[in-house]
């Protein structure tokens, strides 16, 4: 069997550094201005931004190339790693200079033009700020490569009284149209949230997020499970009710008021919290498409109380939309469950793509944690064949213990038990408590070899 291969450095567990940002979206802002026209505000304005934003976040000048150094490369280098560029347009912008007649940014060298070609052949977020009393030029007034400029909606940026008004209306567009990325927040000494995720229904996600949960909790660490299936199977798997009222679970998603804290069951069983679903979520999914950045959701609610868990497992629904997402941007680590059959392998590649883009766009500290074969049953050819591919190519991510199919692990939920109470010591109960203590020893490992880099 052949499978396409997937470029697993992208996902390879994260480093840490040790930066400390207490703001939601880690944005970096290109600042392109014309010294002649408008250095204090833009002076002003940076300032600011990087107040908010921190220091290497906010990028405004680049004066000092150093020899050998191409322009046009370094600005393209530049814009390639910033979300957002601010085109502050002084009174002269494009206005005439040296020669009557001859407007700058018609010269091809001239660098602010450079600046915003970049960012329109980058496909970048651009915000024109208007300084100094200055109109928008038309968009026959500009070079054609710069046209598409004239499109925007620009924002006045005055100074005074207007100032802190006028900043606030600009960091709001910059949090609307910069691409947001979840902000490194605090340096927990483990990957602690992990989400069991998969494109395929029924490969053992939910039976997985219970009873990884449950046998964390059992083994002393403060473990909190999250529901996050609008069909609610770990909530009744744990003997919980779902939630009902729509009101109640986007109030949970969205983390309005104390909503999130109220539903929070604190000790379903010692050391065990549960955050349940229920069947509105559906609705919520889509009522949360319409917000603004509705990937990030789930990850505010988790930042409020994440200080009090060792470990936060969520528990996915089984396709990657915007339920699935809002956990990937939640999560530091990523548990993919599969059976090992023909398709699971080409199966797999969805969500990688998926932790691939994610981690690309959104989340940059989310890793592929492990690769789970759960519910293995006789070692037909077939399985030991999925076997050796998944161990051939996965080697490093697979864990070593494997899930056994087993009756217990299917009829726990039926008394509302987890496996580790309706059956200890059987099988599959004794496996899910060798993969808690395989996650424990491997998320201390992630931590050694990232505190060493
Ligand atoms: N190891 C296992 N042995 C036997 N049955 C299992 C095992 N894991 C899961 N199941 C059963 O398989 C079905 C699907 O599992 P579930 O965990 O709900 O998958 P998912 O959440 O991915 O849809 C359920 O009926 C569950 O009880
Ligand atoms: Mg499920």
């Amino acid at each position: 069997m052949r499978y396409p291969s997937v470029n697993l450095s992208v996902l390879a567990l994260p480093n840490r550094g040790c930066g400390m940002h207490s703001f939601m979206y880690q944005a970096t802002i290109f600042i392109s201005y014309r010294r002649d026209d408008s250095a204090d505000a833009c002076g002003r304005l940076f300032e600011h931004l990087e107040a908010l934003y921190g220091r290497g976040h906010v990028l405004q000048d680049v004066e000092s190339l150093a020899p050998g150094v191409d322009f046009r490369e370094e600005i393209e280098r530049l814009i390639g790693r910033s979300d957002v560029l601010l085109a502050v347009i002084g009174p002269y912008w494009s206005g005439p200079t040296e020669t009557p007649g001859l407007s700058r940014i018609k010269r091809s060298d001239d660098f602010v033009r450079i600046e915003i070609e970049q960012a329109l052949r980058q496909d970048m977020p651009i915000i024109p700020v208007l300084v100094a009393d200055a109109k928008m030029p038309k968009a026959s007034d500009l070079p054609r490569t710069i046209r598409g400029l004239a499109d925007r909606n620009a924002l006045p940026v005055r100074s005074g009284r207007d100032f802190r008004r006028d900043i606030a209306r600009l960091i709001q567009a910059i949090e609307q149209h910069s691409r947001p990325r979840r902000a490194r927040t605090e340096l927990s000494p483990v990957p602690k949230t992990l989400a069991i995720a998969s494109s395929q229904g029924g490969v053992g996600k939910t039976t997985t997020a219970v009873n990884l949960a449950a046998s964390l909790a059992h083994q002393g660490h403060h473990t909190l499970l999250v529901d996050l299936d609008p069909r609610s199977n770990a909530t009744i798997y744990c003997g919980a009710e779902p939630l009902n009222g729509e009101t109640a679970v986007l109030d949970w998603l969205c983390g309005t008021g104390t909503a999130t804290c109220d539903l929070l069951r604190s000790e379903i069983r010692p050391h065990l919290a549960l955050l349940p679903a229920g069947g509105e979520l559906y609705a919520t999914e889509t009522q949360l498409a319409e917000l603004g950045h509705p990937e990030f959701k789930l990850w505010q609610v988790i930042e409020s109380f994440a200080q009090s868990y060792e470990f936060i497992v969520i528990d996915c629904p089984s396709s990657i939309g915007l339920l699935t997402r809002n956990a990937l941007v939640a999560a530091d680590g990523v548990i993919l469950p599969m059976q090992p059959d023909y398709f699971s392998i080409q199966n797999m590649q969805q969500l990688l793509r998926a932790i691939a883009g994610i981690r690309a766009s959104n989340n940059p500290w989310l890793g592929l944690f492990g690769i789970l074969v759960t519910m293995y049953g006789t070692a037909s050819y077939l399985t030991r064949e999925v076997m050796r591919e998944l161990h051939d190519h996965y080697g490093r991510e697979t864990f070593h213990t494997v899930i056994p199919r087993t009756a217990e692990l299917a009829e726990a939920p039926v008394y509302g038990q987890t496996a580790l109470e309706y059956a200890p010591e059987t099988l599959g109960v004794t496996a899910y408590e060798a993969l808690a203590r395989e996650v424990f020893s491997r998320a201390q490992v992630w931590k050694a070899t990232t505190a060493l880099s």
